[in-house]
């Protein structure tokens, strides 16, 4: 068992897009951390097809953390362990929003677990602001026309708008 592995904290996700709620949890674990490393996974195996590619995806986040000086933003198509494992990182950093997440982040964390027990998952409660806001939400909202401005980086709002332009 490795020790003292709390420098580096990976944030992983599938980020289609990235929202102001996964900013406020990234900012404050980069409060937390020496290092920040980004994750996003290249094709989420659970999920539909996303709707913006991996570099679509990691543009997002590297605009939105540029003033994050110790936040890096890279895609992997690995498992998260093997992720953590190339960047020397014991520790996972994910946040949760309402309960409903919990069941999922549970399994996940038990598979991670098996696969690797050296590598730490923590939970960060979402900022009661942030609680309901969730990329699906925001794709839905954008796809009826709604204006997701206040929700998402004004760049991602901005292609939200293209890509569901009709
Ligand atoms: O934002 P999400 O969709 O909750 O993020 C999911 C993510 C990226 C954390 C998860 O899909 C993931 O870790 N994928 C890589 C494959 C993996 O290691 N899966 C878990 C063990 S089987």
């Amino acid at each position: 068992m490795k020790g003292g592995g709390n420098e580096i904290a990976i944030c992983p996700g599938s980020y289609d897009p990235v929202t102001n709620g996964h900013l406020d949890t990234i900012a404050r674990v980069a409060r937390t951390f020496k290092k920040v490393i980004v994750g996003v996974v290249d094709q989420p195996v659970r999920k539909q097809q996303t709707l913006f590619s991996a570099e679509e995806r990691r543009e997002f986040l590297d605009d939105a953390t540029k003033d994050m000086e110790n936040v890096t933003v890279e895609v992997f198509d690995t498992l998260l362990v093997e992720f953590a494992r190339k960047h020397d990182a014991t520790v996972v950093v994910k946040g949760l929003r309402a309960i409903s997440d919990f069941e999922y982040e549970f399994e996940m964390n038990q598979l991670n677990r098996m696969l690797d027990p050296d590598i730490e998952s923590f939970y960060l409660m979402s900022s009661p602001k942030y609680s309901f806001l969730s990329s699906s939400g925001v794709k839905e909202m954008a796809a009826f026309g709604g204006d997701t401005g206040d929700l998402v980086p004004k760049r991602v709002a901005e292609m939200l708008k293209e890509r569901y332009r009709r």
